[in-house]
């Protein structure tokens, strides 16, 4: 279902982006600004969601922030709705709002799985439930869903994070065949590190880029790649291309090296975080 990219696929089109602030989410939006679409920029903190408004402000009436708890299903289905009528169109929304946490399952909290749930991948369903028919009503439509290389290799030690996002996998690709005679698209969009306060805010740093990994690459070099996929309207996008890559193939078909990697991973982080260190368990290496 691959396509040549189009240059103009986002010229002029209406895409809601949630997550908007910060990070891959940011780094989106700007790059979609730059590509000439009109973007709602989403998020749940006023001041944040302002702020990086304010710094997209050169792009002018084509900013449009938008407040919302992508947890609460009422508010993510009110500001869908509103943008489609504002507008007379959704032509993309990013479900790229979301949140990392690193635990040893004995110790995770059912309050952490509530949040982690709700937030990763119950604001997915909410956002896609409010977008399909919209979609469907104009025949056209694209959905992007952040999932992770967590949604399709089970990184070790992070069993909560990688359930959220395996779901979001299974779901964006269930969909992508369910509607593609329908006229509407679905990506999957699988990052490996990037560097974004998603690492600190799991730690509680108060440095937003503290303890991201030594391989993290920008979120201004992950946007460009990830839209101009978007925009070949590829199903699973993972970026950067290359390690996870072949990891995701080697684990998959079986491949004992995977296995073996999978497992000195366990070892490792399992070995940090029952010493108490979570920074050394982000960084474990994958041989004993
Ligand atoms: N960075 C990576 O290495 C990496 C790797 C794989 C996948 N991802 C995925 O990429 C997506 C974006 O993450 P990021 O790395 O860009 O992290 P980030 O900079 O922390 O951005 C996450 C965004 O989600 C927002 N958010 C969290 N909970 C929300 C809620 N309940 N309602 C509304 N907005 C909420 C955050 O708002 P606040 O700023 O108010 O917290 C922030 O705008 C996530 O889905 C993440 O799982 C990231």
């Amino acid at each position: 279902m691959n396509e040549p990219p189009r240059k103009d696929y986002f010229k002029n089109k209406i895409c809601f982006v949630t997550g908007a602030n910060s990070g891959i989410g940011f780094a989106l939006s700007e790059e979609l600004l730059k590509r000439g679409a009109t973007v709602y920029l989403a998020g749940r903190d006023p001041k944040k969601v302002s702020d990086a408004a304010e710094q997209l402000s050169v792009f002018e009436e084509r900013v449009h922030p938008v407040l919302v708890d992508v947890t609460r299903q009422e508010q993510v289905q009110k500001v869908i709705e509103q943008t489609a009528a504002e507008e007379g169109w959704l032509d993309l929304l990013f479900n790229n709002a979301g949140i990392l946490l690193m635990a040893l399952f004995e110790t995770a909290t059912l309050e952490e799985w509530k949040t982690i749930v709700d937030t990763n991948l119950w604001s997915v369903i909410y956002g896609t439930h409010a977008a399909v028919p919209i979609m469907l009503r104009q025949g056209s439509g694209h959905i992007v869903n952040t999932s992770s290389v967590g949604g399709i290799i089970p990184y070790p030690m992070q069993a909560l994070y990688n359930t959220t996002k395996f779901a979001v996998t299974g779901l964006t690709e269930s969909l992508r065949f369910e509607y593609a005679e329908k006229g509407l698209h679905f990506s999957t969009v699988c990052p490996g590190p990037v560097a974004t306060p998603i690492y600190a805010k799991r730690l509680g740093k108060p440095d937003p880029l503290m303890n991201v990994p030594g391989d993290a690459i920008p979120p201004g070099t992950a946007a460009p790649f990830i839209l101009d996929r978007v925009a070949e309207r590829k199903g699973m996008i993972i970026v950067p291309e290359g390690f996870h890559d072949r990891l995701w193939r080697s684990y998959v078909s079986g491949d004992p090296v995977a296995e073996e990697m999978l497992g000195a991973h366990a070892h490792n982080r399992r070995n940090a975080l029952e010493r108490g260190d979570p920074a050394a368990a982000a960084a474990a290496p994958m041989h004993r």
